[in-house]
């Protein structure tokens, strides 16, 4: 685990899943950590399982004004953000025939607009200090089809991996660095949450057994923060999963 004392790291979707793990690891880690999502009373619980100093900030990631207090309510409290962890996300379920307009729109406005446009406002402060690491949450969905009834989402974290290779470009000698994470099936929340995920329940269940938890995939991810490769895989499941689709 690397040593992140006195760090001040964001984690959006903090209140489940691997958002909340990458809080309470980075809190262990020595980060003081500011942990967003909608759900108050969830984030709550989980700062109460952060050993550091901690704020918990409301937001709907989805909303401009939102997203600018979170990043308002950090400064005033912790005066800089080294670490922003664009973790809060949607998956989507359902083949491409059925799907709505609307629920494209949704899907890219929590899976890419709001890790885009946090970013927009997080990154003047970074690059005014010289230093700073964006990690954007991913999937092996962003790499390959890993599968199929998941066409928006794939396209979503695509879009999202495209986002930080493109913004990895731009950065260079700004001291700012952009990572992307790439989890593959995490036993959490989403595959309950998602739209459409009770048309996947059976589904969900038969792969349930071999799902990484968490845990592993937060640590796999804090353990990589210093990689020179953007792209991130937190546990051998997604490497091995990329290693076997990648020509597809
Ligand atoms: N689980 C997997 O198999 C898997 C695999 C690859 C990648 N991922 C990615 O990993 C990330 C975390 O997912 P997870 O598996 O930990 O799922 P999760 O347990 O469902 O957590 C998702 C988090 O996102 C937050 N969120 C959703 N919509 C939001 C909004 N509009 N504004 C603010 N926060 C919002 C949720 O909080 P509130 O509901 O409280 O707002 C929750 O904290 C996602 O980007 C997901 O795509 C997951």
């Amino acid at each position: 685990m690397p040593d992140l004392n006195g760090q001040v790291v964001v984690v959006t979707g903090a209140s489940s899943g691997i958002g909340a793990e990458l809080a309470i690891e980075a809190s262990n880690a020595g980060a003081k950590v500011v942990l967003a999502a909608r759900r108050l009373e969830r984030l709550r619980q989980v700062a109460n399982a952060c050993a550091g100093e901690h704020r918990v900030v409301a937001a709907d990631l989805t909303s401009a004004a939102d997203r600018q207090s979170l990043v308002d309510r950090t400064l005033e409290k912790f005066e800089r953000i080294d670490i922003l962890f664009n973790n809060a996300g949607l998956g989507a379920y359902g083949h491409f025939i059925d799907s709505m307009e609307s629920d494209w729109r949704g899907l890219f406005e929590i899976n890419l607009f709001a890790p885009v446009l946090l970013t927009k406002l997080v990154l003047p402060h970074m690059i005014a200090r010289g230093s700073g690491t964006i990690v954007n949450l991913a999937s092996i969905g962003g790499l390959v089809a890993h599968s199929d009834r998941v066409c928006a989402y794939v396209a979503s974290k695509h879009a999202l991996v495209g986002f930080s290779r493109g913004l990895a470009k731009d950065l260079v000698d700004t001291g700012v660095r952009v990572l992307v994470a790439c989890p593959h099936l995490t036993d959490t929340e989403f595959f309950t949450v998602s739209p459409g995920a009770d048309q996947m329940a059976s589904l969900v269940e038969k792969f349930r057994a071999s799902m990484d938890a968490p845990r592993e995939v937060a640590r796999g991810i804090l353990d990589q923060l210093d990689s020179e490769h953007p792209i991130v895989f937190p546990t051998a499941k997604p490497a091995a999963a990329y290693a076997k689709q990648k020509d597809i």
